[in-house]
């Protein structure tokens, strides 16, 4: 599995030398499936291909990695994935993070992140793509990590500080993309991810939990390969596109008083049990994913290149 010269070996069997060496890395979640139509030079590596990559189970999401130049002018050399793995589909932790110690061993420096996630916080509205600043991973917490194990690589850190994960850089630049493309002001919020294995969504009750504990949204990727970047010293931005929302601003109706209003006569509106699909998940995706992509490609232009 460690064994990174077998699957760069074959990169380079594959890939131009001159797109071999990208500066940025991007994983690209159901929000940004539509990136490697603005890529030029690009070149697709699939999957199966590749020695300690594992396949895309996820529908919607694809299996390949995107190399080529992204944004405007010359282009910025980008290595993009399209489509991750995720814990729930039965992956080990240490194969959901093996691209992210790919792509450091290219030599990328600031990796991008995007997700779909469900709104726990009640100000954000459908469609918002929020800029994380920081995350709450019961599994990290729980002996779910995938930096467990013997440290087999001497100069990573054994005790990885997180204080410092989503760096302030990127994040502003963000907004400064988003000033410059004149995006309106609301389509962007700051918040908290909280990651949970899934493949489950949430109940009601794990929502509100979750967003007691001081998370705005909350997914089901991400983090594994967050702290795989930033053990391999890379600087990380992480957007997450809020499909849906989890804690309903009205919160829960009670069942009785619906009886007893029922049978008064007063009833006037019944409560429904919202359900969120992964349909819904990923048409908004589509919806916003020109949005995310016009957003990834400002940024580019921005991140310094030393
Ligand atoms: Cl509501 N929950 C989780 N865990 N992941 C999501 C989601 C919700 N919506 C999109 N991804």
């Amino acid at each position: 599995m460690s064994d990174y010269s077998a699957t760069l070996d074959t990169l380079k069997g594959l890939v131009p030398e001159e797109l071999l060496n990208p500066r940025v890395g991007i994983i690209c979640g159901s929000g940004l499936s539509g990136l490697p139509a603005s890529l030029k030079q690009s070149v697709l590596v699939s999957y199966d291909q590749l020695p300690g990559f594992v396949q895309s189970t996820v529908p919607g999401h694809k299996s390949s990695l995107a190399f080529g130049l992204m944004g405007s002018g010359a282009g910025v050399p980008v290595v993009a994935m399209l489509g991750r793995f995720h814990p729930y589909e039965g992956h080990k932790l240490s194969s959901v993070v093996y691209p992210v110690r790919v792509m450091a061993k290219l030599g990328v420096k600031d990796i991008i992140i995007t997700n779909a996630a469900g709104a726990l916080n009640p100000e954000l509205v459908v469609g918002t793509i929020v800029v994380v600043h920081d995350h709450i991973a019961l599994p990290n917490l729980t002996g779910m990590n995938p930096l467990l194990g013997p440290q087999t690589d001497l100069s990573l850190p054994r005790f990885l500080p997180l204080s410092n994960t989503y760096s302030r850089l990127l994040r502003k630049l963000v907004f400064q993309a988003a000033h410059d493309l004149s995006i309106e002001r609301d389509a962007l919020a700051e918040g908290t991810y909280a990651w949970v294995s899934g493949p489950t969504y949430e109940t009601p009750a794990e929502g509100r939990f979750l967003r007691a504990a001081g998370a705005d949204v909350v997914g089901m990727s991400t983090v594994p390969e967050v702290l795989a970047a930033r053990e391999e010293g890379m600087n990380v931005l992480v957007l997450s596109l809020v499909t849906n929302a989890v804690v309903i601003p009205s919160g829960y109706k009670s069942v009785r008083d619906e009886f007893e209003a029922e049978i008064a006569g007063t009833l006037t509106n019944p409560g429904v049990d919202d359900v969120v699909s992964h349909e819904e998940v990923l048409s908004l995706g589509r919806l916003k994913g020109d949005l995310m992509k016009s957003l990834v490609e400002k940024v580019l232009e921005f991140i310094p290149s030393d």
